[in-house]
């Protein structure tokens, strides 16, 4: 069993009133996936006011707030070891979904794992009253600090941009090349729509290329059903809350498919 995030976190220094910690994160799957307590970023807050209620997360951790006060989990982000010479297009994972399969053997299987090189930024995740206030931020040049200290060639990212559910008909590689003016300085050069593909890029990220069908998920047509309280009641394509692509849906072999687009960026690691 993992255990909660608020006892592995480790304090490691302030962010502005925040305090930055490393530590295993509240999401179980993670947990179980990594145990490398150096590649999760955990961001807290007191929590004067105990409400508690919106902090990501383990649900006991929740708990404890709501009873007496303390820190409170703004955001998270997870990463892992990768593997990445660090100059070419060619040789970087395939896929998020691959990052995740040889983080999973390196932790699990090591005898029969690649050596890490470089590290990946799997997730970024700022609970939404938090949002908007640099957190995430924070949570990267923590990972670029991170991954600097383990001497990796680099810290690489398979983003999902945050504004593509909105536009999940227009292909990732038409979409990272939408350019609108700075809106933090209109007068000067335009910089890329998407603001969390932006947020990378004021942080040295540059945009490497599209990884298509980089999370997969493929199941019976019921279980799309139910994470997304529609109906598929003939087969094609559909946009669906929260995507980044459409789910084709296939009813004669019962299954619907989300193929998910993400982009890859690389960081400087300065
Ligand atoms: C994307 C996310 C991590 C950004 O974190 P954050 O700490 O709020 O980001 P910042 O305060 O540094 O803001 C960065 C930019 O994103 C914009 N932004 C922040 N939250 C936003 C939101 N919910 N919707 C649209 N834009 C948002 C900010 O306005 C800023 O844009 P700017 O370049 O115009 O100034 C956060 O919104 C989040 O957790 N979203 C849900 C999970 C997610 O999509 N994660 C990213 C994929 S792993």
């Amino acid at each position: 069993m993992a255990p909660a995030a608020a006892e592995m976190a480790q304090a490691v220094g302030p962010v502005g009133s925040h305090t930055i910690a490393k530590g295993a994160g509240g999401a179980a799957f993670f947990d179980v996936v990594f145990g490398f307590p150096q590649y999760q970023t955990l961001i807290t807050a007191r929590n004067s006011t105990a409400n508690g209620g919106n902090a990501i997360g383990d649900p006991k951790q929740q708990q404890q707030q709501a009873e007496g006060g303390g820190e409170e989990l703004v955001a998270v982000g997870y990463a892992a070891p990768c593997v990445w010479g660090g100059a070419s297009l060619e040789d970087l994972p395939p896929t998020w979904d691959h990052v995740l399969a040889t983080a999973r053997t390196m932790l699990h299987d090591p005898a029969n794992a690649p050596k890490p090189t470089a590290m990946s930024a799997l997730a970024v995740e700022v609970s939404p009253q938090h949002q908007g206030g640099g957190l995430s931020q924070a949570v990267l040049r923590h990972m670029k600090a991170v991954a600097k200290g383990l001497r990796a060639k680099g810290l690489i990212a398979p983003i999902r941009p945050i504004l593509k559910p909105q536009y999940p008909l227009v292909a990732m590689e038409d979409y990272i090349t939408w350019h609108v003016p700075d809106p933090r300085d209109p007068a000067g050069p335009p910089v890329v729509f998407d603001p969390w593909l932006r947020t990378h890029i004021r942080l040295g990220a540059r945009i490497l290329k599209v990884a298509k069908c980089s999370a997969l998920v493929a199941a019976p047509v019921a279980d799309w059903e139910a994470w997304t309280r529609m109906r598929f009641l003939s087969s094609g394509p559909y946009t669906v809350p929260g995507g980044l692509n459409v789910v084709q849906v296939d009813l004669s072999t019962d299954t619907a498919v989300y193929a998910e687009d993400n982009v890859w960026v690389a960081h400087v690691l300065d």
